[in-house]
């Protein structure tokens, strides 16, 4: 072999076992990390997100050792681990056995979203190369690591809303040198929102000199503001609300010119704010709310034109309004209610393209409503209540046609109300109030089909009610006292079946009778119908007014009987005091002669709410039930043979839960269904017919006749079924349909469920019209009251309730498109035996999989149901095989805004809509133990879909 022959091999032989050493260096490394994913994995319950985590031996996969392929891990091209990403994914455990130590090439670490509990790590420090750290939404408690301090490189670090304790360590931060090697010398953003932390800021957080983004909101900080912060000169978001902090904004936040959005509302701060903040060009969200400020706003908050929302409500500010907000056309939202502020609205501020929401309402501004506020074209809620604001309404602001709610209530506006009044056709809110308004009321007012409160109390009114009012079908609250208006009440007023809270003509003029038809109004709670000239008796319908817990009818020309029953049992004298001759039970009338008591019928003292029965869940259920009554019956009526013929009613106490009052209305149901005949028939479930009721007071009933079937079930049965639906009626949750009671006797059986106007969220999305109705707000709202509903019953009731057949049909709307969940825990009477039967699996499309083999019903079958409930709200349809392709394929590959309902524009907050749908793909993991309970849900979605 010759010498270059010799060198040659040498020289190949040296590259080789550098390439041999190499590879022997990744094999061992990845065999560290993968030995430290694995014990983790032991650690942990089984879960089967974690099912890609195993060895070769485990699986025969040839790359089995290194952890790289696995769920959540990404590797650098030397097979070392990077990133450990199980966000969303429903993980559960503690992270107690994570050898983190282990990890030294790990650049993110991100758990976000899942139900972790424990610490977390003590040594998390030692991942020292480590720049994003995402804990936040878990279950951790404990205080934070002081090892933290050591990761220098950390860009990001979230550990929101967790159960964290403790203070905010000073060594945290690096120390005031430049070459300071300890602290979270890096960090951009730093996030501990909605934790328990508490203490006070350590002003040491000022030598974060790289700190973009700050959130302290929802803790218990207190003390001041570290003027230190006005170091982080790069600071662009900073958001302290909802702690304690007490004493002054430090002058120097004012000179961070990369501020764009300050969140301090909610605490104790005080003093003036300094002048500074005004100079922030950058400025888009300037939130002061709810503390104790004085002194002028910042005159020149504006500056920018980037001011999109800007709150100084609920302080002692004075001064004029900022001169710079008069030309900021960036802005959306502004309150400034209940502060000190002085000037004239109409030369203060100016045409805002995008505004929707103002509230300067309760300061001390003067001059008039400006015509220009009519180009503000997107406003949907302008107040300006309690002001000194005078002349007429100009006729520009009637071209707002989205607004929602206007109150100009307290204030010296004169002159007539306008006929254009009935252009806004969104308008639930019309407050007047409290004015110098007169002339008549427009007749165009009926056109306001949206209008739910009408304040026009306390103005110079004339003239007669104008009949159409009976047309705002929506109104739940009508004030006109205080005017002087006359004529007769119109009998049209009787058409408010919505009216709820108040219904006051008092201190007015109105003469003839009232009319009978106020008897239907059943919800309503108030009426005072005082100080004016009715004469007449009173009709005995007001008795059918079954809500209503105060009247007054004082200082009118009424005579007659008093009727009797509901409010007239319970009222006081003084109600009815003043009038020509009221004769009655009350102690200071005269009895009455009963030769001129005319009783005017309709006396019937029916307490009947609007109730609708939801459909069932368990066809097992109405056949233990029937039979266990049947049972029950025969033996009752075998006792008591001879009294039944007589006294039906003995019969009845034992299957009748009834809430409305104490009374059965067993026989007003019959009666109004003509004996459940077939015209009345509304829908159809898998236990029976649903019916319509028209009650004698002329309230609606539906209710749901079981259909009986007869198996073999005993007396106990029937007792459990007593007892259980006793339960459920003591559920009161807003997004839960109220369960009022069942009654039963001889072969009909029903549930009576409170009703709801709007029917299913099925039915709702089927509707090309109604789906519209639907927007993306209303939709989150849907979600999160669901959510609500879904927690309320599997964590707040004892023993919890399971609801079994989530679905779109069994969630139903009520007139302003609020959730309600329906048919609820009916399935629960099956226990505990619940083996014995072939069990009910919730609807086709929602059950999920393991009800197909196995008995376990457990509160993750609703969590399940949930997810596929959410992704058919954000779809606008049932979301069907996209579920398996979901689950097969990875979530990333499918692009959200593709499958959203196309019949809505897209979101305009399209990271609600990515939360929710990563919200659901959690809900719809395989194993139930891994999806995440209802109460983190609800709680999550609360902290996303908030109106701020
Ligand atoms: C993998 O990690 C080991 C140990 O930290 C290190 O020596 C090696 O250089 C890493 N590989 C790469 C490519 O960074
Ligand atoms: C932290 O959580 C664990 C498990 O959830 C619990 O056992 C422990 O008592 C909690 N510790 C504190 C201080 O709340
Ligand atoms: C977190 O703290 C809250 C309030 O202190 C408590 O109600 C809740 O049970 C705690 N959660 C956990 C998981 O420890
Ligand atoms: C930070 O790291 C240094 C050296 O790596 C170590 O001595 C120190 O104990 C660590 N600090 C904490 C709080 O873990
Ligand atoms: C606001 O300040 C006043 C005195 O300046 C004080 O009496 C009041 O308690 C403070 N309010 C709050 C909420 O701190």
């Amino acid at each position: 072999m010759g010498k270059q022959t010799q060198n040659f091999v040498a020289m190949v032989f040296s590259v080789a076992w550098v390439i041999l050493v190499a590879l022997c260096k990744i094999t061992a490394e990845s065999t560290i990390e993968s030995e430290a994913l694995l014990r983790w994995k032991a650690s942990l319950p089984d879960q089967p997100i974690l099912q890609s985590w195993a060895t070769a031996a485990q699986s025969n996969s040839s790359t089995a050792q290194s952890p790289c392929g696995w769920r959540g891990i990404t590797c650098d091209a030397a097979g070392n681990v990077t990133e450990i990403n199980l966000a969303y994914t429903g993980l559960r455990g503690t992270l107690a056995k994570l050898d983190i130590s282990s990890f030294r090439n790990l650049l993110r670490l991100d758990l976000k979203v899942n139900q972790l509990t424990g610490r977390i790590p003590e040594n998390i420090g030692i991942v020292s190369k480590l720049q994003f750290l995402d804990l936040s939404t878990n279950s951790l408690n404990g205080t934070l690591p002081l090892s933290l301090a050591n990761l220098t490189q950390v860009y990001e670090l979230d550990v929101s809303r967790n159960n964290i304790t403790g203070e905010l360590d000073p060594q945290l931060f690096p120390d005031g040198t430049n070459q300071s090697k300890t602290g979270l010398i890096s960090i951009k953003n730093l996030l501990f929102q909605d934790t328990l932390l508490g203490g006070r800021i350590p002003n040491e957080i000022g030598n974060l000199k790289n700190l973009v983004l700050i959130a302290l909101d929802g803790n218990s900080f207190y003390g001041p503001i570290p003027p230190s912060l006005g170091n982080c000169s790069e600071l662009s978001i900073l958001r302290l609300t909802e702690n304690q902090l007490t004493g002054p904004i430090p002058p120097a936040i004012g000179s961070l010119s990369k501020l764009t959005d300050i969140r301090l509302f909610t605490n104790k701060l005080s003093g003036p704010v300094p002048q500074g903040l005004g100079n922030l060009s950058a400025l888009t969200v300037l939130h002061l709310a709810e503390n104790n400020f004085t002194g002028q706003l910042p005159p020149q908050v504006c500056r920018g034109e980037k001011l999109v929302n800007f709150t100084a409500a609920f302080n002692s500010f004075t001064g004029p309004i900022p001169e710079s907000l008069r030309n900021c056309k960036s802005l959306y939202r502004i309150r400034l209610e209940y502060n000190q502020l002085t000037g004239y609205i109409n030369q203060d501020f100016g045409v805002y393209p995008n505004l929707t929401y103002i509230d300067i309402s309760h300061n001390k501004l003067k001059g008039e409503i400006s015509p220009a506020w009519g180009a503000c074209q997107k406003l949907s809620l302008l107040r300006i209540g309690g002001n000194m604001i005078r002349g007429k309404i100009p006729d520009e602001i009637l071209q707002l046609n989205q607004l929602v709610e206007l109150d100009l209530s307290s204030n010296q506006l004169s002159g007539e109300i306008p006929k254009q009044i009935g252009n806004l056709s969104a308008l639930s809110i019309l407050r007047l109030n409290e004015n110098k308004f007169s002339g008549q009321i427009p007749a165009d007012i009926g056109m306001l089909s949206n209008l739910q409160s009408l304040d026009l109390s306390g103005n110079m009114l004339s003239g007669s009610v104008p009949s159409q009012v009976g047309d705002c079908s929506k109104l739940q609250s009508l004030n006109l006292s205080q005017n002087s208006m006359n004529g007769t009440i119109p009998y049209q007023i009787g058409n408010l079946f919505a009216l709820q809270d108040l219904l006051d003509l008092s201190y007015n003029s109105f003469s003839g009778e009232i009319p009978s038809q106020l008897g239907r109004l059943t919800n309503l709670i108030t009426l005072n119908i005082s100080h004016n000239n009715l004469s007449g008796s009173i009709p005995n319908s007001l008795s059918d007014m079954l809500s209503l817990s105060n009247i007054n009818l004082s200082y009118n020309n009424l005579e007659g009987p008093l009727p009797v029953g509901n409010i007239f049992n319970s009222a006081k004298p003084e109600d009815f005091s003043n009038n020509k001759g009221l004769c009655g039970k009350i102690q200071v009338f005269q009895p009455c002669n009963t030769s001129t008591a005319e009783p005017g019928g309709g006396n019937k003292n029916r307490k009947r709410v609007i109730i609708v029965v939801a459909s069932l869940g368990s066809a097992l259920f109405a056949s233990l039930m029937l039979v266990g009554i049947f049972v029950f019956l025969s033996k009752k009526i075998s006792k008591y043979a001879s009294k039944e013929e007589e006294s039906p009613a003995n019969c009845e106490e034992p299957f009748s839960l009834w809430y409305f009052n104490g009374k059965i209305v067993y026989d007003d149901i019959l009666e109004a269904t003509k004996n459940f005949d077939g015209t009345y028939c509304i829908g159809e479930g898998a236990t029976g017919k649903v019916y319509k009721a028209e009650m004698p007071g002329g309230q609606v009933l539906a209710v749901k006749r079981l259909r009986s079937q007869v198996d073999g079930i005993g007396i106990e049965g029937s007792k459990t079924f007593l007892n259980e639906i006793a339960a459920l009626t003591e559920t009161r949750h807003r997004n839960i349909v109220k369960l009022h009671g069942f009654s039963s006797r001889g072969i009909h059986t029903f549930l009576v469920y409170e009703f709801m106007e709007r029917g299913s969220l099925a039915d709702m999305l089927r509707s090309d019209k109604e789906a519209i109705e639907l927007d993306w707000p209303k939709r989150a709202e849907i979600v999160k009251g669901v959510a609500q509903a879904l927690s309320y019953l599997h964590h707040d009731c004892v023993p919890p309730i399971i609801h079994r057949d989530i679905s779109s049909k069994n969630v139903l709307m009520c007139s302003n498109l609020e959730a309600h969940v329906s048919d609820f825990g009916t399935a629960r009477i099956l226990e505990p035996d619940a083996s014995n039967w072939t069990a009910f699996a919730g609807t086709y499309g929602y059950a999920a999989p393991e009800l197909a083999y196995t008995m376990a019903v457990t509160e993750k079958c609703d969590v399940y149901s949930f997810g596929v409930l959410v992704l058919e709200v954000l779809m606008g349809k049932h979301p069907g095989d996209l579920i398996s392709k979901m689950q097969a394929q990875h979530v990333e590959s499918i692009n959200i805004k593709d499958i959203l309902d196309s019949r809505l524009p897209p979101p305009i907050e399209q990271k609600t809509a990515d939360e929710l749908m990563n919200l659901a793909l959690s809900c719809l993991q395989d194993s139930p133990q891994s999806r995440p309970t209802m109460r983190s849900l609800a709680q999550l979605l609360e902290v996303e879909i908030s109106h701020a």
